[in-house]
């Protein structure tokens, strides 16, 4: 099979398993980051093939659905096999995966190839912004996690268990993980990206708290 082939076979068999996902992991935030890791490997010069399959694999084996500091990629593995994706490019691919999300900021993704900084700046940039307001309230929803209670105030995490099964709100999540995110960037590119995104959230916080606190002294 050559690779445009691979990548139409690799796009139907993630869009009919992550289709309608109510977590924010859907089709949709697949297909951003795709378009986003395309842009970016076009500017910065990186692995159009590997770039393309990560970002469209990326959230079919889930590390919050996983035990231990690892990302499981069983699902991926096998898909990658039966589609003739050769030896070496699964190794790299499947190596991007396991190291690259953000996992309470505890446990080290930073990545070490281009076509790994691209994607993982692709995820970031779609965890950020309005998208990323909207998503975060939606895996809040998800969770069943309260909007916001101010007595609770930001924590820093201690293990990946805490990450995974501490009751927090969601208010919270925009400082424990995504102010951060603008300055973990790789990219250039993508560093240029996030200052409109980052800019947002911030205004969206300012404006929330001004509602929530309107007519209090
Ligand atoms: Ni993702």
């Amino acid at each position: 099979m050559d690779k445009s082939s691979i990548i139409k076979k690799t796009k139907e068999f993630v869009k009919e398993k992550l289709y309608g996902e109510g977590s924010g992991h859907d089709w949709w935030h697949i297909e951003r980051v795709y378009n986003m890791s395309k842009f970016l490997a076009s500017k910065e010069n990186a692995n159009n093939f590997i770039v393309e399959m990560t970002a469209l694999l990326h959230d079919i084996d889930d590390w919050k659905f996983s035990k231990g500091n690892e990302t499981n990629t069983y699902v991926t593995e096998e898909f990658l096999k039966s589609v003739n994706v050769d030896k070496e490019d699964i190794g790299n691919i499947i190596n991007i995966i396991k190291t690259m999300s953000f996992k309470g900021g505890i446990v080290d993704s930073s990545q070490c190839t281009l076509e790994g900084m691209v994607v993982q700046d692709a995820d970031r940039l779609d965890a950020i912004g309005a998208i990323g307001v909207a998503r975060t309230f939606a895996y809040g929803g998800y969770k069943n996690s309260q909007m916001y209670d101010p007595s609770i105030k930001p924590m820093e995490f201690e293990s990946l268990e805490e990450v995974k099964n501490v009751k927090n709100h969601t208010i919270n999540h925009f400082y424990e993980k995504l102010l951060k995110l603008k300055d973990l960037m790789n990219t250039e590119t993508a560093k240029e990206i996030a200052i409109r995104r980052h800019k947002f959230m911030k205004q969206f916080l300012d404006e929330f708290y001004y509602e929530w606190n309107f007519g209090s002294k």
